[in-house]
């Protein structure tokens, strides 16, 4: 497919550094339970076969662009995809996440552990649905997990408090981890590859638990892994680097190579962008308004709107970021009203 040339579309000109028509905003998890819409489409069917129906897994991603004007849609799916797709048995238990049938523990289980190696041609159907119905000024969004996030639902063998597991691999094991970032890295790369074939327009990096690790193991046993993914699509569309509680991993995060640094609610954004700027030079933002804030009312949603827009401003004029896209610091909270999230994209769009 040739991709879309929509340079204008405002979530594209910031990512790119250029001056949008308006501050673009999209919110992680804005598809999914907020909206009673997607109760409606999920029910009976589990959420990782819903990954796999192109007209399901379209109209879900379709769902919030419909309902909150945001200027990105972002593909549902889920970080375990890809794994499943190779053939990793892995189910997602409501309220809990991802569960493995069986945990990796030793270096046997790497050597066994599948990799993605066919196409996965529900995905890119569905993708194909969406760019459709997208008008102009809209990004698609893809996404893959990180191999630290997704080694860490493997090794643990489900969501994990402290990862206690993982990085007694990490420090006791070191050989078996790389083994295993080695093994998963491959099917990240052509779970990605995939989509940006299919025609997304951006895509985010999620390594959501990496805020769990010192820098030092951050640098040793994460970050060489992102930027081998990150440097595979190099120069094809713009990439945004995100992960939780990682106030002290900007600058590490940065050198994974991104134009977008996602940023969660924790730091100011212009302290993230001093932090980011030391290590990698000025790069765009992305966040970041505390989800919980959703819950406060229309009153705390304009101020810490205004907060936030103006702690990107300064960024910029310090010359420390080089654009800003507005997000949550982390995904929308189950049970978020959803007139919420659409008036604090009216408000971010100062529709207000
Ligand atoms: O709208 C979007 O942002 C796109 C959809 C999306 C999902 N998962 C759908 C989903 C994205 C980007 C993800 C990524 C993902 N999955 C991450 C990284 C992002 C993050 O939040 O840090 C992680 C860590 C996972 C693993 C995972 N999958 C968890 C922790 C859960 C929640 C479990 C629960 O029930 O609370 C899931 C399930 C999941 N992924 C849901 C959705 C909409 C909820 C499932 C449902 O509706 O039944």
């Amino acid at each position: 497919m040739t991709r879309r040339n929509i340079p204008h579309a405002p979530l594209l000109a910031a990512a790119a550094g250029d001056t949008p028509d308006r501050t673009p905003v999209w919110f992680m998890r804005q598809a999914g339970r907020s909206l009673p819409e997607y109760r409606k489409v999920r029910e009976g069917i589990s959420m990782l076969d819903s990954c796999f129906m192109p007209e399901l897994l379209a109209e879900i991603t379709m769902q919030p662009v419909r309902r909150h004007g945001v200027d990105a849609a972002i593909l549902f799916s889920d970080i375990v995809v890809p794994l499943r797709a190779a053939g990793v048995g892995v189910e997602i238990v409501p309220g809990r996440g991802p569960v493995m049938d069986k945990a990796i523990t030793t270096r046997a289980d790497i050597d066994a552990l599948p990799i993605l190696e066919e196409d996965v041609p529900e995905v890119a159907e569905g993708i194909g649905i969406i760019l459709d119905e997208l008008t102009d000024s809209q990004a698609l969004i893809g996404f893959v997990g990180a191999p630290f996030t997704l080694a860490s639902y493997l090794v643990e063998g489900g969501p994990s408090k402290n990862h206690e597991k993982t990085k007694a691999m990490i420090h006791g094991e070191p050989e078996t981890w790389h083994a295993l970032m080695e093994r998963l890295t491959p099917t990240i790369t052509r779970f990605l590859r995939l989509q940006i074939d299919a025609g997304i327009d951006a895509m985010q990096l999620f390594d959501s638990w990496a805020g769990f690790l010192t820098e030092r193991d951050y640098r040793e046993h994460v970050l060489p892994y992102s930027v081998r993914i990150l440097e595979e699509i190099a120069g094809e569309i713009p990439r945004i680097h995100f992960g939780v509680g990682t106030g002290e991993l900007l600058g590490a995060m940065s050198e994974a190579g991104s134009e977008v640094m996602g940023v969660d609610w924790r730091v100011p954004l212009d302290v993230a962008a001093e932090r980011i700027h030391a290590v990698s030079g000025p790069k765009v933002l992305q966040g970041n308004l505390d989800p919980a804030v959703l819950f406060a009312g229309r009153d705390a949603l304009v101020s810490e709107v205004a907060r936030i827009k103006s702690e990107a401003v300064r960024a910029m004029e310090a010359g420390h970021a080089t654009g800003h896209i507005f997000n949550l610091g982390h995904g929308v909270l189950p049970n978020t009203p959803a007139e919420a999230i659409t008036e604090a994209v009216a408000i971010v769009h100062g529709e207000n």
